[in-house]
């Protein structure tokens, strides 16, 4: 019988893939979630998780301060995949025994399948060559008593196994890269196969799912919402107002540091929409009061922030007696990287910085288990227009950290007109949805122009256009050259005060998305 609590737990070992993981699980339509590889048994078996997964990690099973995982996942009768580290974890665990191989084998192999049942369901036998991926420097010597190979590649006799009696399988390959071509059979094998799950986790039982427990938790109370005009608040309200109604408050701080348009939709949204209740604070001329003769990036940013917590925490005491905040925060925001060798630290998140603690709120984060494309197709199914879901990322200090130096009203206001210019062009053009993000910043310095027949002498503004998965890391776009010298001809046209446009061809790392 399917039932809506199947789950695959992942443990995570540091992999740079874990999440990859997560998400071709739950593109199958099964809920997984990952948790870091000290997770105690008992708050594994509480979880009744329908599988278990082993990811891999940069470590070595023999190394001294190795990453292990508690040997008792192996007595909860619980199918357990290992990849990678995690397949030679579970060798080790299990009485085998794994040494550094001599030839570190990395990128794509070849797979010769031997054994077509469990993971390699469907699959055609020797001689194959499904092509994998492999990335270890260490190698299976030794089964365990009750284990056998099911798959070997040139380098790996040993690339997949599997125990005879009990449900553990193991890859030295991973199954959730793209360059895996069989990886998602293999991963299906083992989610459906062998662990029996049902494809029945969509938006829609979590939806169903998530309101109710917001309900539960929240009883009577009151729930405040800070709205910034992004797509992970205005989901968040749009989930949390589903469950509880006017229970919830939602404040949006206009601290003039806005793009032209950028908050209005989601609000006209709200306002026309649904009967979500939004307090609209104008604070703009109190945040460029502050802002005044100010220089210094991260000055600008903590000023910035701290109004913002002030502000709204002023509107909460006029509310009285709320006891729970709502945030969007997302998975990649809260998954704890694994503590190894001291050099991952657990990522906290808080839009709001300090604000719960200060408030003694309680959290609510509906959202913390999705991906950013999940949040957006859950947008979708509350009903929210596209053009809310599908905008860029803006940062909470917005525009004030595209204007290098000293943030004014003029200033402002030249940034804003170029920036609808990018805007607009990239929309026209297809190129908006394309990118991760694009923008204008405006420069400290001016430079010599001529203008019919005068010399000007004013701003110079940057494009900044990248491409990226998740803004850890981000390349500049291949835009178009008559996109981009349309982009500079309008801007120069059209906006007073500048005379200049140029294009930032730098990637993160070294550089950063935003200049400040
Ligand atoms: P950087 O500039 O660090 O930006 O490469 C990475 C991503 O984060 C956004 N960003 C911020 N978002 N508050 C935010 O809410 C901030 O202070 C902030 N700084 C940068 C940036 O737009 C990019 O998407």
């Amino acid at each position: 019988m399917a039932t809506h609590n199947e789950k695959i737990i992942i443990l995570d070992f540091g992999s740079q893939t874990t999440q990859l993981i997560a998400r071709r699980i739950r593109e199958q339509k099964v809920y997984s979630e990952i948790h870091p590889y000290t997770l105690d048994l008992d708050t594994l078996k509480a979880m009744q998780p329908s599988g278990i997964v082993l990811s891999g990690g940069p470590a070595s099973v023999y190394d001294e301060d190795a990453p292990i995982s508690d040997p008792g996942i192996f007595e909860l009768g619980v199918p357990v995949l290992g990849i990678c580290y995690g397949a030679q974890l579970m060798m080790q665990q299990l009485g085998g025994r794994v040494e550094k191989a001599e030839k570190r084998e990395f990128g794509k192999a070849e797979l010769n399948i031997e054994y077509t049942a469990g993971l390699f369901a469907g699959m055609e036998t020797a001689p194959s060559h499904y092509q994998v991926w492999m990335s270890h420097g260490d190698r299976i010597e030794e089964l365990p008593p009750g284990f056998s190979v099911t798959a070997n590649s040139a380098h790996s006799p040993f690339a997949a196994l599997r125990h005879e009696d009990k449900p553990f399988v193991a890859v030295q390959f991973h199954p959730e890269v793209a360059h895996t071509l069989i990886g998602n059979d293999v991963l299906r094998n083992f989610i459906f196969g062998l662990c029996d799950c049902h494809p029945i986790w969509t938006m829609h039982s979590f939806i169903d799912a998530t309101v109710a427990e917001i309900k539960n938790r929240v009883g009577e109370g009151k729930v405040l919402c800070a709205l910034s005009g992004g797509v992970d608040s205005s989901v968040t309200a749009a989930l949390v107002h589903r469950a509880i109604g006017d229970q919830l408050t939602c404040i949006y701080v206009n601290n003039g540091l806005m793009r032209t348009g950028e908050s209005e939709s989601v609000l006209r949204f709200f306002r026309q929409k649904t009967d979500l209740q939004v307090i609209d604070i104008d604070a703009t001329s109190y945040f460029l009061d502050e802002l005044a003769g100010i220089k210094d990036p991260e000055k600008k940013r903590k000023r910035i922030g701290y109004g913002f917590i002030k502000i709204f925490e002023e509107e909460a005491n006029k509310l009285g007696n709320v006891k729970f905040l709502a945030q969007g925060t997302l998975y990649p925001d809260v998954i704890e990287s694994v503590v190894f060798r001291g050099k991952a630290p657990i990522k906290s998140h808080h839009n709001v910085g300090g604000l719960p603690e200060r408030m003694q709120l309680e959290l609510i984060e509906p959202l913390r288990e999705l991906f950013k494309d999940e949040v957006r197709e859950l947008g979708l199914e509350l009903g929210m227009p596209e053009e809310a879901i599908f905008r860029q990322p803006f940062p909470g200090p917005g525009l004030g950290i595209r204007i290098m130096g000293e943030v004014t009203a003029e200033r402002l206001n030249i940034l804003r007109k170029s920036d609808v210019i990018v805007l607009e062009e990239m929309k026209t053009s297809g190129w908006y949805r394309k990118v991760w993000q694009s923008f204008a910043v405006l420069l400290p310095i001016q430079t010599v122009g001529v203008m019919g027949d005068g010399r000007t002498y004013e701003h110079v503004i940057a494009i900044r256009s990248v491409d990226s998965r998740d803004a850890m890391t981000a390349d500049w776009s291949q835009l178009p050259y008559d996109l981009l010298g349309r982009i500079s001809s309008r801007i120069i046209n059209e906006v007073r005060g500048v005379n200049r446009v140029v294009y930032d061809i730098s990637s993160k790392p070294p550089s950063t998305i935003e200049w400040e």
